[in-house]
């Protein structure tokens, strides 16, 4: 695809201001592949022309597709399911410690694309119906996509998106098959709330949660905009909550208010906090 440089350094800066999302010169060729819909929908055939009418008066409606369409919404069912036994095994139990008093489980799921995320813990909860009857709880999922964000309200999803990494038995479970796919059953909706949100703005007063998962969103984030994110999700962490963040990210150098959970994958709570709890043994 013939593309000229500045052109599309201007489609980079677009989603870097919208999202923080940086599309470094050795990803650049995802903008051809991620906005050829855009091109067929224009009759456009290149990055320059969708520049001109970016360029335009109104163009609002177009720049947010453009954004939308470049963001990486990869996600499925209990991904690196080692992270969700962790959470399962050994993080829930000690939040249901933590929280016996109040009775009250807050779970922030950060970049929740189509609701995979969220949909894997509340899969999690209601197998674990002794532990939480009676209890108040809430998963929030936020993702900065607006049709991610409607998908996950839709908690429907295609045979091939159901079967990535759900076993058949919590499919049956869980959802329904409907004309329009395999739709979340009403058990599992009643746990969910979806927004729309940038998690660089500051998070609605919403309260504080316990658990914040913010897992493959920050990857491609700068080292700046990285720290304003930890900035933000320690806003809406509670003082002795927990943090858990992708297989393969880390808060080195990016803060000082969060320390790695010993013997956990991914894990992290605030500096401070009891970080190595006897009964929390990890192998
Ligand atoms: C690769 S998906 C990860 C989904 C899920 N957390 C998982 O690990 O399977 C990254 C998601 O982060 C969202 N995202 C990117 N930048 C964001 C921002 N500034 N605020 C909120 N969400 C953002 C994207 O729209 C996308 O849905």
């Amino acid at each position: 695809m013939d593309m000229n440089l500045g052109s599309q350094k201007i489609i980079a800066d677009l989603l870097a201001i919208r999202t923080g999302q940086q599309l470094t010169e050795d990803r650049s060729w995802r903008i051809g592949t991620a906005l050829s819909g855009i091109f067929r929908q224009l009759g456009i055939s290149n990055v320059d022309q969708l520049v001109c009418l970016l360029d335009q008066p109104g163009h609002s409606t177009l720049s947010q597709q453009v954004v939308e369409a470049l963001l990486n919404n990869e996600t499925y069912f209990f991904r690196d399911r080692a992270m969700f036994d962790q959470l399962s095994d050994h993080v829930l139990p000690q939040i249901a410690r933590q929280r016996k008093k109040e009775r009250s489980l807050s779970i922030l799921c950060a970049g929740c694309s189509t609701g995979q995320e969220a949909l894997s813990l509340g899969m999690i909860l209601l197998e674990q119906k002794q532990r939480w009857a009676g209890w108040k709880v809430e998963i929030t999922g936020t993702d900065i996509s607006h049709g991610a964000i409607a998908s996950a309200r839709a908690s429907t999803y295609s045979q091939f998106e159901i079967q990535r990494g759900l076993p058949v038995a919590q499919m049956l479970t869980h959802f329904n098959e409907t004309p329009m796919g395999w739709e979340a059953n009403e058990d599992l909706r009643a746990l969910m709330r979806f927004r729309v949100h940038n998690l660089l703005d500051p998070m609605p007063a919403i309260g504080s949660f316990d658990l914040v998962l913010c897992r493959n969103v920050l990857l491609y984030f700068d080292s700046e905009t990285r720290q304003r994110a930890f900035a933000r999700l320690m806003e809406s962490l509670h003082p002795d909550g927990w943090v858990m963040l992708g297989a393969g990210e880390t808060i080195v150098g990016h803060t000082d208010r969060l320390a790695s959970v010993k013997g956990g994958i991914g894990l992290y709570r605030p500096t401070g906090s009891r970080l190595e709890i006897p009964d929390l043994q990890f192998s």
